[in-house]
């Protein structure tokens, strides 16, 4: 089987930047960076001393990877423009099924990393999962093997699963991280820095390592303490999707079974 040793990236956003300063720092050789605009691929094919194209018709033909990494709503239009015959040809997306890349190319297969990337902030990639999906027994191999060089959590997840851990992720991730943008707005209003909530953030992430989400809720809805579930709501009259908000999580809240 051969090793991947060279990469194609075709996106230049939050998820392919970490990529590729990842397989860069793991020794592997970025060829090309494409991207809509001239830009974004020159930025990212800077940092890993590739060379950077706008137009898909110039892609580098000769790299062992291509790794399509672009937002979720660009992925269909831009396979649909590409044409990469027996060219490994893989997907990060979270939601997107496999069978997109059908046309693409007849080696293909999807990369998912189950973590939040953001352009401006390096990660350590060694226990971030990795999720891959192909379509071969042999492609799935290559994506294990690349994928190693990043991480000890390769996992083998079906196009269904995916949707599904997507999903949880939205919940996990996405949903608490406009939880701290609500609570930088209450207490900015109030003239109190966001700082003295890190603590806190910290130690709720940190407790659910050890014991189930559940087990680890605290609060007044969970404690049932009707008082204060009135009085936060008055504080929220001004605010009345938010007061909703609250009412509805602390609903939900109260119908915990711990056990
Ligand atoms: N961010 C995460 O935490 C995360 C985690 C796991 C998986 N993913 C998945 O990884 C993929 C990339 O996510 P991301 O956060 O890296 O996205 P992103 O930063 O928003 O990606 C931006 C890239 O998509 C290109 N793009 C945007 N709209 C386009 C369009 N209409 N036509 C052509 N190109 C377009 C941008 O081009 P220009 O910059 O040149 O305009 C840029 O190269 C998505 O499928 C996402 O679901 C994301």
């Amino acid at each position: 089987m051969n090793q991947i040793k060279n990469i194609v990236f075709i996106g230049a956003g939050n998820v392919a930047t970490q990529f590729a300063l990842a397989f860069k720092r793991a020794g592997l050789q970025i060829l090309q960076v494409y991207s809509r605009t001239v830009n974004s691929a020159r930025v990212l094919a800077e940092k890993v001393q590739a060379e950077h194209t706008t137009n898909l018709k110039s892609l580098n033909k000769d790299a062992d990877l291509y790794l399509i990494s672009v937002s979720d709503n660009a992925v269909e239009e831009l396979t649909s423009q590409l044409s990469l015959k027996d060219k490994l040809t893989v997907h990060t997306s979270g939601s997107i099924p496999l069978e997109i890349l059908n046309k693409v190319s007849v080696n293909h297969g999807v990369f998912y990393p189950l973590q939040t990337f953001s352009k401006s902030r390096e990660v350590d990639f060694s226990n971030i999962p990795i999720c891959v999906e192909a379509n071969s027994a042999e492609n799935l191999e290559k994506l294990k093997s690349v994928a190693k060089t990043l991480s000890n959590n390769i996992y083998e997840v079906d196009s269904e699963q995916r949707k599904v851990l997507h999903l949880a992720a939205v919940f996990a991730c996405n949903f608490p991280n406009f939880m701290y943008t609500i609570a930088d707005k209450i207490l900015r209003d109030s003239d109190i820095h966001f700082d003295i909530l890190r603590p806190l953030i910290k130690e709720t992430a940190e407790k659910i390592q050890d014991v189930k989400p559940a087990e680890a809720q605290t609060g007044p809805a969970i404690r049932n303490d009707e008082k204060i579930l009135s009085g936060h709501m008055e504080m929220l009259n001004d605010f009345p999707q938010l007061k909703e908000l609250y009412k509805l999580i602390s609903a939900e809240i109260q119908k915990i079974n711990p056990k």
